[in-house]
Order: C-alpha cells, then structure tokens, then sequence
C-alpha cells in the first residue's frame, strides 16, 4: 500500500513503528471506564484515541522497508485468541501504570511469529518478553497500591501496524485478520 505522503520527497525518513491490538469502540470505551478511578491520583493519562496493546515494538526504521513489512505481515497465519485484561499494574522504571493480564499461548505464538518474520528481514529491535497490557498513564510518581479492576475480555482476532509520529496520534497503517 503506497500512501499520497510516501510519493513526496522525504519519504524515507525513519519511521517509528509497533505492532500492537487496535481496540474497537467497545473495548476502548471498557478501558476508559476502568482508567477512571485512578484519575485522581495519577495526572498524565494516555489519551482516548491512543490507547492499545503493543505486541511487538519495531521502533525506528528505515521508511523505505515499510512495504516488505507489510508483505512478511500479509505471510502470516496465526489463530485468534482472547486476552483477559484483569490487573492495574506498573513498570516503576518506565514510569507507566497499565491494565494487563496473562499471556495466552496463541497470543505469545503471535508475538513470537512475528519476530521472526521482522528479523527475517534483517530489522534490527529491541524485544521485551511480552507482556500483554495497555499503558494508562505515564509519568507516574507513585503507581503502588493499586485497586483491584473488573476484568475486561478482550477478543483478539486481528492486528495492526502502527506508526507514531510525535505530536501526532497514532496512525494505524494496516490491519491484518487472523484465523
Ligand atoms: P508502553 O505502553 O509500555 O510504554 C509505542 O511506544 C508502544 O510501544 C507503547 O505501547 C510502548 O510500551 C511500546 N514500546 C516502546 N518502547 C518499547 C521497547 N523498547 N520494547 C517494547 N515495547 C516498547
């Protein structure tokens, strides 16, 4: 796919990319209601339209690589799962608080599957285990003691490419089903 701004001059800048799940309204509603009793307490909060769940961070790349990430992505066959997002949790280095929970097998086979796809190609990255949650709020000073939540069902049967451009909301580039 060949958007009107890759034609124009600078179209191989680096391009700063994820895969990740891209809510629908439903689910982004659900984790905006969960969010809300932390309010309070913890200021800086991921905005409404930014809210997902990585599933694997590519970071920066080379623009001209995004149409053989697109292809190897098109390759991929991975069965549909579903995540229960069941705990408040917090990265203390990262200084971030998140909705997460356990990591299904099929969700990990995803993850993993598209690794080797992405160092297939010879792109370089950093890789975290991966570990399922959608960041709720950054700059947190203090994210100890949090509540319990009411667990949200999530019902993964596709993913995205993300890319994020700063000052900008995310752009969900492509959407791939799985089986
Ligand atoms: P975070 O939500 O826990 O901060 C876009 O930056 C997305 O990629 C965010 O979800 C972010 O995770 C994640 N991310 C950023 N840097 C990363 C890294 N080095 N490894 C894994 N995920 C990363």
């Amino acid at each position: 796919m060949t958007s009107g701004r890759d034609r124009q001059p600078g179209a191989l800048r680096s391009r700063r990319l994820f895969f990740a799940l891209w809510p629908d309204a439903a689910l982004r509603d659900g984790l905006v209601q969960r969010r809300r009793p932390l309010e309070a307490r913890l200021p800086k909060r991921v905005p409404d339209h930014n809210l997902h769940l990585t599933v694997l961070f590519l970071g920066n790349q080379p623009g001209d690589w995004l149409e053989a990430i697109e292809d190897a992505a098109d390759a991929i066959r991975s069965p549909s799962f579903e995540l229960l997002l069941d705990r408040f949790g917090e990265f203390e280095r990262a200084r971030v608080v998140w909705l997460g929970g356990a990591a299904p097998e099929a969700g990990r086979g995803l993850a993993e599957t598209l690794e080797r796809s992405m160092r297939g190609l010879g792109l370089d990255f950093d890789r975290r285990p991966w570990v399922p949650h959608v960041t709720l709020f950054r700059k947190v000073d203090d994210g100890r003691n949090l509540p319990p939540v009411a667990a949200l069902r999530w019902p993964v049967r596709e993913f995205s490419l993300i890319e994020s451009i700063p000052s900008r909301p995310y752009q969900v580039l492509r959407t791939w089903w799985l089986d």
